[in-house]
């Protein structure tokens, strides 16, 4: 049996492989708003753990993969045996006999990576502490839609340098484009936990108007994130300068726009004004989870296809 391939951080793909899943993302997406059926992944069963809450990476799954022909299973911590302590590695040979693919939401990067080297089956990483790979590939694909090629653009990230973060500077070193993180000081990027290579795509500001400046997408992600939970009331005092406001949609570029992977906190990491006004993209965005993850799935599964196919 071959090994799976496995979907667990942003350079497990290469440019190539996101120049095809963005355009057979448009295709599907494209077949999707006609109404067109699309079932690719009749019969496949695709089995969701979720460790965390979420809503839009539970229901961009489960409806894409319906969508596509097949059925989703949804699993969590507190009501099956994964939250009384059966091993990864034996949850991961049981799930895997009974699916074809597995989507995971966790807590520590470790755990999606044991389960996937005993899974029979491909894992896709739906958001762990240190990463969210799927979130950032429906971001570029929908900075494309709007924008073109990101391919040399800056992207400024304001906040924590969470998952989210960490994430974007992956796709910065493998789709050649550059992120200006401003942070508050203690939560700087560590490259090592992002997975960097290197850190000629990114550079820190210390102040994140300087970050903002000239810009073409300015982002941001909650001040704490699932998990972390225990160190709300301090993140609250240290991040209060980091709020994304129209003063620094301002001095990016004239067209920047504003981008959230949602939830948001109106008041805390964002202003009304910019998360509600013109250049934001959010929800265009959250849709289009839907659609990467459909071509991901598709990919995972079937491979590259060549033209089309209904
Ligand atoms: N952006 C995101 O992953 O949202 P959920 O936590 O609702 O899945
Ligand atoms: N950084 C956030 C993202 C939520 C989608 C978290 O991990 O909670």
């Amino acid at each position: 049996m071959n090994a799976p391939r496995h979907y667990l951080q942003f350079n497990d793909f290469s440019r190539a492989e996101y120049d095809y899943l963005f355009s057979r993302t448009r295709w599907i997406k494209e077949r999707f708003k006609r109404y067109e059926p699309h079932h690719p992944l009749f019969d496949r069963t695709l089995v969701m753990i979720f460790e965390k809450a979420s809503t839009r990476t539970r229901l961009s799954f489960e409806a894409g993969m319906q969508q596509l022909g097949g059925s989703a299973i949804y699993l969590n911590t507190r009501d099956s045996q994964l939250g009384r302590g059966e091993p990864v590695e034996d949850a991961a040979q049981v799930i895997s006999r009974m699916s074809d693919i597995v989507m995971i939401r966790t807590f520590e990067q470790s755990i999606i990576e044991r389960f996937a080297e005993y899974s029979r089956v491909p894992v896709i990483n739906g958001l762990t502490n240190e990463y969210h790979p799927c979130q950032i590939l429906a971001d570029i694909y929908t900075f494309i839609e709007h924008r073109g090629s990101i391919k040399g653009k800056t992207v400024a990230w304001v906040g924590d340098s969470n998952n989210v973060c960490n994430t974007w500077l992956q796709a910065a070193e493998v789709l050649d484009f550059h992120v200006h993180v401003s942070t508050p000081p203690g939560y700087e990027v560590e490259p090592e936990r992002a997975g960097l290579y290197g850190t000629d795509h990114y550079a820190h500001f210390d102040d994140p108007m300087d970050a903002c400046r000239g810009a073409d997408l300015v982002t941001t992600d909650v001040w704490t994130s699932m998990g972390f939970e225990a160190e709300n009331e301090e993140r609250m005092r240290d991040f209060a300068d980091w709020q994304v406001d129209e003063d620094m949609m301002k001095v990016a570029n004239p067209g920047a726009l504003f981008m959230h992977c949602l939830p948001a906190h109106r008041g805390e990491e964002v202003s009304a004004e910019v998360i509600d006004g013109p250049q934001s993209v959010v929800w265009d965005e959250a849709e289009n989870r839907l659609h990467v993850q459909k071509a991901l799935m598709e990919y995972l599964l079937i491979g590259k296809i060549e033209g089309d196919c209904a």
